[in-house]
C-alpha cells in the first residue's frame, strides 16, 4: 500500500483548479513541437486525460494502484506503467517528460532526485523537454506553515483537512479525511511529505545530468518566476546531446 493508495478517492476534491492549468501546459508541448509524453506520477489523470484526449501520444509512470485505477475508468486506453519514478526501465523513449504537482520532490533525498532526473534523461528522446512544476517552499512556508485547508464534497459526505507544517527536512502535508459511514464517520490520516530541495543544487544536478533550464515561470498558468513572492517554480528543461 503506498501513501496515495489512501488519499486517491479524496485527490479531486483537493485539485479543483488543476483544468486551468492544462492549457499552459497543452500549449508549451505544442510551441516546443512534442507529442510523446510520460507523465510521472500521473494521479487521477487531472493533466493526462485532457493531454491524451487532446491527442498527444499520453503515457502515465505511477507507484499506486489506487491511482493506476482511476485512470483506467477514466480513460481506459491511456497507458499507464507502473512504477518508482527513482528506478523504472520503459523500453520506448518519449518527446516531453511531465512532473506536475510537485512529484519530483516526493522522495527522501537530493541523491533520489538525481535518480529521478537521470531516469528521465534516459527516457528522453535528443532535444526532448522535462517539465518540472515544484513548490517555491520558501514562500509556501512562510505563508501556510501550521495552517490547514479544509474541502468538502457536495453532500458533505467527504471532509478533507489537510494541515502543513515543517519537520526536519521534509514539507509535510497531513491529510485528514472524514468519510461518512452512516450517521458517523471514518476518519483516516495519510502524511504526505515532500523534501525540502535546494534549487540551487537542483539546478545544479539538471546541468549535471545534462539539462539546460531554457525557462522559468511562476506557476502553469504562465506567471512571471519571482523568487520572493511565487508559490510554485515552473522549469522548462531541455535535453542537451
Ligand atoms: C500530487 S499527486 C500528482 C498527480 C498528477 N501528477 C497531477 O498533477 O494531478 C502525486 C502522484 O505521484 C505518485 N507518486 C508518488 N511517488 C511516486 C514514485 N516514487 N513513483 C511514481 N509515482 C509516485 C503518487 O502516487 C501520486 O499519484
Amino acid at each position: 500500500m503506498t501513501i496515495y493508495d489512501a488519499i486517491g478517492s479524496a485527490y479531486d476534491l483537493v485539485y479543483p483548479d488543476t483544468a486551468e492549468k492544462v492549457p499552459f501546459v497543452t500549449k508549451l508541448l505544442r510551441t516546443y513541437g512534442k507529442h510523446s509524453v510520460l507523465e510521472l506520477g500521473i494521479g487521477t489523470g487531472l493533466f493526462a486525460v485532457p493531454l491524451h484526449e487532446a491527442g498527444f501520444d499520453m503515457e502515465g509512470l505511477e507507484i499506486s494502484q489506487v491511482m493506476i485505477d482511476v485512470v483506467g475508468q477514466r480513460a481506459p486506453r491511456l497507458k499507464i506503467h507502473k512504477g518508482d519514478m527513482r528506478n523504472y526501465t520503459i523500453n520506448r523513449r518519449y518527446d516531453a517528460i511531465l512532473a506536475l504537482s510537485s512529484v519530483l520532490v516526493f522522495v527522501n533525498s537530493e541523491r533520489e532526485i538525481q535518480q529521478c532526473l537521470e531516469r528521465c534523461y534516459q527516457h528522453l528522446e535528443s532535444k526532448g523537454i522535462l517539465l518540472l512544476e515544484l513548490p517555491n517552499h520558501s514562500v509556501e512556508i512562510g505563508l501556510s506553515n501550521n495552517n490547514q485547508e479544509v474541502y468538502h464534497n457536495a453532500d458533505q459526505s467527504m471532509i478533507v483537512v489537510i494541515q502543513s507544517a515543517v519537520e526536519g527536512h521534509d514539507w509535510n502535508e497531513t491529510w485528514h479525511v472524514f468519510r461518512r459511514d452512516g450517521t458517523a464517520f471514518n476518519h483516516e490520516k495519510t502524511v504526505c511529505q515532500e523534501y525540502l530541495y535546494s534549487p540551487t543544487s537542483l539546478a545544479a544536478q539538471l546541468e549535471g545530468v545534462g539539462f539546460k533550464i531554457v525557462e522559468t515561470h511562476g506557476d502553469l498558468l504562465g506567471s512571471p518566476f519571482d523568487e520572493s513572492n511565487s508559490w510554485r517554480r515552473v522549469l522548462i528543461c531541455e535535453k542537451r546531446d
